[in-house]
């Protein structure tokens, strides 16, 4: 199969920059298809089985993209270790999504029935944990124990965060502080230790290394602001997944945040209903799509996004020059702009 077929890319008209960079780092991320392919393997085969359904099906493989092209950008070769470092946070993000659909009760993903849905919660949470297990050994053998430390404590983070996230459910008094905490933990401590572990594997000093996880973790934020929009009016067809799902859950993200702060009496009740009540009635999707747009909540959730992004391009100015630098700092716009 083609690099180009083996990486689904957003079907957005054009180059993205994401396309750019898969095409600059074509051997290295050829490498890491094969390190996720090969160790996925296990003579037990539901491990196999279910892992390669869901590596198969694709996904940006943003975050490995991020380790390599970070790399990169701080003068360095992707060498065997970047390679395993960036098969590492792609095996931990996959994990996380393996988990995050059981606890969300997703059912799509990557465009595909999600994995407990073809083979049950246990299963999918078992071999979640499995992969989580393949990223620290893939981690090991670059005996560096930064990346070690990095990526430990990074997901130590995000399962803070999807726990933190689980007790909001259902609070329509949810403060945007709690709310941005969230974010910080469950998405964009991975950018964060993906992009500081790339630019230390490509050898830069601690100092662009902090700066290379300073644009991870803004960048982070802003992907994860603009998959809370994409919640409440993305195409299932472009994001893979099913629309409206956060707000099925009861979950407070921005968009909402920002309209249930600007609505009027009747607007309020609408909200505090919704995420109070578990089991919405016909209409309040379309409902609270509505109320999204005409409160302008959609239009400041955009906002935050790009503010973030453009924090994430002036922490990657400090560290890194030259093409990769030019096309991560793509990256941060077309992250917002995914939406249109
Ligand atoms: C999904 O991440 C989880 C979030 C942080 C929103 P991606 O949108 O990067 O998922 P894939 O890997 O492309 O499927
Ligand atoms: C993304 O969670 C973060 C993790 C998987 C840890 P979400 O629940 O917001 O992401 P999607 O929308 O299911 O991809
Ligand atoms: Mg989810
Ligand atoms: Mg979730």
């Amino acid at each position: 199969m083609s690099l180009q077929a083996e990486v689904q890319h957003l079907p957005t008209a054009g180059q993205t920059p994401l396309h750019r960079l898969s095409d600059l780092l074509r051997v290295e991320l050829r490498q890491v298809e094969t390190l996720l392919n090969e160790r996925a393997a296990s003579p037990v085969a539901t491990i196999p089985d279910l892992s390669s359904y869901l590596i198969a099906a694709g996904g940006k493989r943003l975050r490995p993209i991020l380790t390599l092209a970070c790399a990169r950008a701080v003068g360095g070769r992707a060498g065997a270790a970047t390679a395993n470092l960036a098969a590492a946070v792609e095996f931990i993000h996959t994990a996380t999504l393996l988990h995050d659909d059981v606890v969300d009760d997703s059912e799509l993903r990557r465009g595909k029935a999600a994995a407990k849905n073809l083979w049950g919660a246990s299963a999918s949470i078992l071999v979640g944990d499995f992969l989580f297990a393949r990223a620290f050994t893939l981690m090991v053998e670059t005996r560096d124990l930064r990346i070690l430390d990095i990526l430990s404590r990074a997901s130590c983070v995000i399962a803070e965060g999807e726990v933190r996230q689980l007790a909001a459910i259902g609070q329509p008094d949810l403060s945007l502080e709690d709310y941005m905490a969230i974010v910080e933990a469950k998405t964009a401590a991975l950018f964060e230790a993906a992009t500081r572990a790339g630019a230390l594997s490509g050898g830069s000093s601690d100092a662009a290394a902090d700066a290379m996880g300073e644009y991870g973790r803004r960048l982070g934020r802003a992907f994860q602001l603009v998959d809370d929009l994409l919640d409440y009016g993305g195409l299932t067809s472009v994001i893979g997944k099913s629309v409206g799902d956060d707000f099925r859950e009861g979950k407070v993200t921005l968009p909402v945040l920002i309209a249930r702060e600007r609505a009027d009496a009747a607007g309020r009740v609408f909200w505090d209903r919704a995420i109070t009540e578990r089991g919405q009635r016909d209409g309040d999707l379309s409902q609270a799509i509505h109320l999204i747009r005409a409160t302008g909540a959609g239009e400041a959730t955009l906002e935050a996004a790009r503010s973030e992004a453009d924090a994430a391009k002036a922490a990657l100015a400090k560290a890194a020059g030259g093409v990769f630098a030019a096309e991560l700092a793509d990256l941060a716009d077309y992250c917002v702009e995914r939406i249109h």
